[in-house]
């Protein structure tokens, strides 16, 4: 099912940018598994992301991340969306540029804000100020995100939209 994608897509970028929708939309015009790395890390525990987080801390959310993003690296090509931190481990970037493409969503702080919505459930916006926090991890965040192979802008446009720009960006380096 997967053997026109030589190497996995990986989808970069922060919360609200649309990577786990865009994703799945990706995966099935190419015809190939998508996966999303806080879902297996859900399933592998068996808990929510926000309850690894209050049970255990971010620091073993961020362990049991790696090595499940390793792991789904080492699986048959796929579309993989990673959670807006993964791509801070430098480990799982050298992972990523070994072994496959990378391709950073990227948006404005108005639009992440409307995106993520009011009643967001992700651990790390659950304060007084999101905006600020959001506005925050941008700033540290989008040079580590522009290590990434492509750059897609995903403000301003549809998904499906988004969906189509990556995939005539792929074009050239792919055969599908
Ligand atoms: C996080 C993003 C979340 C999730 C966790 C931490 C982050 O994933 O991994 O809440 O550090 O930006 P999404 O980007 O899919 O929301």
């Amino acid at each position: 099912m997967t053997e026109h994608l030589q190497q996995s897509l990986v989808l970069i970028g922060p919360m609200g940018v649309g990577k786990t929708t865009i994703g799945r939309r990706l995966a099935t015009a190419l015809r190939c598994v998508f996966r999303d790395s806080d879902e297996a890390i859900e399933t592998a525990a068996g808990r929510s992301v926000s309850d690894i987080f209050n049970d255990f801390g971010e620091a073993a959310f961020r362990d049991g991340e790696r090595k499940i993003i390793a792991r789904l690296l080492s699986e048959p090509p796929m579309v993989l969306a990673l959670g807006g931190g993964a791509f801070m481990s430098a480990e799982t970037r050298a992972l990523i540029r070994q072994h496959a493409t990378s391709i950073w969503l990227d948006a404005d702080l108005d639009t992440l804000m409307k995106r993520v919505g009011r009643r967001d459930t992700r651990p790390l916006l659950q304060t007084d100020d999101p905006r600020a926090v959001m506005a925050n991890l941008l700033a540290k965040r989008n040079p580590v995100y522009a290590e990434a192979d492509i750059h897609i802008d995903a403000a301003g446009s549809s998904h499906e939209e988004t969906v189509r720009t990556i995939l005539a960006q792929l074009e050239p380096s792919h055969d599908r």
